[in-house]
């Protein structure tokens, strides 16, 4: 008897048949283990292992500072936990732009030792050629364009890309670049509603967008930010899913008030 195991996991080409069909693609951040396995649970098609960890997980004021060996540790609670979604992992500042040499060493490290998908990196033409040589090494790349906070010391800030003409004329070309180049996604960062839909047109493969509007072929958001944990940062496209700060506040206040008067642990609780 022969048992037919139906494979549910996501795929760079089921992302391609899902654009094909119009159906939109939820991508969420993720960096541990035990959160992975809910958002997985819950169906999400992609999980980004995001250099935002830098901030959410470090607490640093940029993603600059974080490296290939943190994100490869944190890559691989979230590998473990993923049955279903494809996980990509965010190659960090220094890690690809000195040579294309270096670039797919690093990626290469990533994808054996965190056991992720794919990776993602941020720039158009003037990181083509690392692209290209990873994606011929068989590295699947996710491409990411827009406001790309490595660059934050550039731009002098996180405000909104590309809104005049010059920008948005050459993130389009950088976009059509990286399909060409065999990406098979590319994330679009905090632009106009219209140019990203103009992108997501004018290219083969999904774009994900933050902060573009939603004629992108799916979406991604911070994990900690759409969950309300980050108190007081809400920019105009962040929604709160939930706003669990408060609770998990209110848990910690109660487990202390216990602890301090000595009701917890009760006899039940005890051995
Ligand atoms: O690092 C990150 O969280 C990201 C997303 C914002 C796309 O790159």
């Amino acid at each position: 008897m022969s048992v037919h195991v139906q494979n549910t996991r996501m795929t760079t080409a089921k992302l391609r048949q899902m654009k094909a069909n119009g159906e939109k693609i939820a991508m969420l951040t993720s960096y541990d283990f035990t959160l992975a396995r809910l958002l997985d649970e819950a169906g999400i098609d992609l999980l980004l292992v995001g250099d935002s960890a830098s901030n959410v997980v470090c607490g640093n004021a940029t993603t600059l500072p974080v490296t290939v060996d943190e994100m490869i540790f944190l890559t691989k609670g979230v590998v473990r936990a993923a049955q279903h979604a494809l996980v990509i992992c965010d190659m960090p500042f220094g890690s690809y732009q000195v040579s294309e040499q270096e670039a797919v060493r690093n990626a290469m490290r990533i994808l054996k030792e965190s056991g992720c998908d794919a990776v993602k990196l941020e720039g158009g033409e003037e990181i083509l050629p690392a692209i290209r040589h990873m994606i011929q090494a068989g590295v699947p790349v996710m491409g990411h364009l827009g406001l790309t906070p490595q660059s934050v010391n550039q731009f002098g800030g996180y405000g909104l890309r590309a809104k005049e003409e010059a920008e948005a004329e050459k993130l389009l070309h950088d976009a059509k670049l990286l399909d060409q180049a065999g990406c098979f996604s590319i994330v679009l960062e905090k632009i106009p509603a219209a140019l990203a839909e103009r992108v997501t047109k004018a290219v083969s493969c999904p774009v994900i967008g933050i902060g573009a509007g939603n004629k992108c072929d799916g979406q991604v958001l911070v994990l900690h930010d759409m969950l309300g944990l980050n108190q007081g940062f809400k920019p105009k496209f962040l929604r709160y899913f939930a706003s669990l700060a408060e609770p998990i506040k209110t848990a910690v206040d109660t487990y202390i008030e216990a602890v301090k008067e000595g009701s917890f642990p009760n006899e039940e609780e005890s051995y």
